[in-house]
């Protein structure tokens, strides 16, 4: 098959890319100018330079033959300032992408969405990954969703966010930290990403994806403070006086959350994976005993 990729660059996109080469399929990503480079040409990936806002590019992206797109792209925090927004990135990026490759009479469609997704969440990111999911199912094309909670592997954001986190003077806690996560490992997300283009049985399906346990906020900090032998100096926050002091300092891009984020952080982000799990035959990771593997080096964060 001659898959389309869009993020093929990120964190997810780099392990879906080698999968579904793995698989024997032609990949052929939709990259943006600035990134070509982080492609390794050796590896026979056809590179369409071009951005999922610019409707020609998506357009000669899913041209050619192409029987499936895997679309990635995706924002974790929107920079208002630069157009970084979750309905540009999110909804009408992946708008763009299904209206071309419906153009081009492309038949398959699997999409990265978010645990959580609905249209009536306090998030930006979870609303319009609901938009998004609801563009790719009033397709005419044949569509699978993903649905993760966090990801974690070597290369994932969280990991040194939360070793930044705990060597900070004061280490606020809102709302305790006790919303639950369910991190699963990266290389049990992409191979079924990759594998499913070949699953008719997966066609008209949500999978969410959760790992093995279930850890609170809090509990994951304690773990990572623990790996640095540090005792950070936390001060409890109710989420009612939080939500509008992050409102005002989130105009500042140094300030290290947004209050979509908080919301995000707020809630729950877990799953029952059974039905990922039994589909496609996986047995998910441990998340704790990987903890210290993902951390960066005492030397590294002083850097
Ligand atoms: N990571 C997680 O824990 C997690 C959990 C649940 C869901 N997800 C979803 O999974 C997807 C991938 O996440 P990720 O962690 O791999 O994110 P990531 O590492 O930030 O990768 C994002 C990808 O999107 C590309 N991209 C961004 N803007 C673009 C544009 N305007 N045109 C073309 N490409 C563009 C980036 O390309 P450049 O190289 O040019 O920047 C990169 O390849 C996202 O949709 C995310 O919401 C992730």
């Amino acid at each position: 098959m001659k898959i389309l990729l869009t993020g093929a660059t990120g964190f997810v996109g780099s392990g879906v890319r080698r999968e579904v080469r793995a698989q024997g399929h032609e990949v052929r990503a939709l990259v943006r100018p600035g990134s070509v480079a982080k492609l390794d040409a050796r590896e026979g990936v056809e590179i369409i330079p071009g951005d999922v806002h610019d409707t020609q590019a998506c357009l000669r992206a899913t041209d050619g033959g192409i029987d499936a797109v895997v679309h990635m792209v995706g924002i974790r925090r929107e920079i208002p300032q630069e157009g970084i927004t979750y309905e540009a990135m999110h909804t009408e990026a992946l708008y763009n992408i299904v209206d071309a490759a419906s153009r081009n009479g492309v038949e398959r469609i699997v999409f990265l969405s978010s645990l959580g997704a609905r249209s009536d969440a306090p998030s930006g990111y979870h609303r319009t990954k609901a938009e998004s999911e609801e563009i790719v199912k009033s397709s005419k094309m044949r569509w699978t969703i993903f649905r993760p909670s966090i990801i974690f592997g070597p290369g994932d954001e969280f990991h040194p966010l939360m070793a930044d986190l705990v060597h900070r003077p004061i280490v606020p806690v809102i709302d305790g930290g006790k919303a639950l996560l369910q991190p699963v490992a990266h290389h049990n997300v992409v191979g079924p990403i990759a594998r499913c283009l070949t699953m008719p049985e997966t066609q008209g399906k949500i999978f969410e994806v959760g790992g093995p346990e279930r850890h609170t906020f809090i509990d994951i900090m304690y773990k990572v403070a623990r790996h640095y032998g540090v005792w950070p100096n936390t001060v409890g926050l109710s989420s009612r006086l939080a939500k509008p002091m992050v409102k005002f300092a989130q105009r500042f891009r140094s300030f290290p959350l947004t209050l979509d984020e908080l919301h995000m952080l707020l809630e729950d982000s877990v799953c029952d994976p059974l039905p990922f799990t039994s589909t496609f035959g996986v047995k998910l990771d441990s998340y704790e005993d990987k903890i210290p593997s993902l951390l960066p080096r005492m030397q590294e964060l002083a850097a």
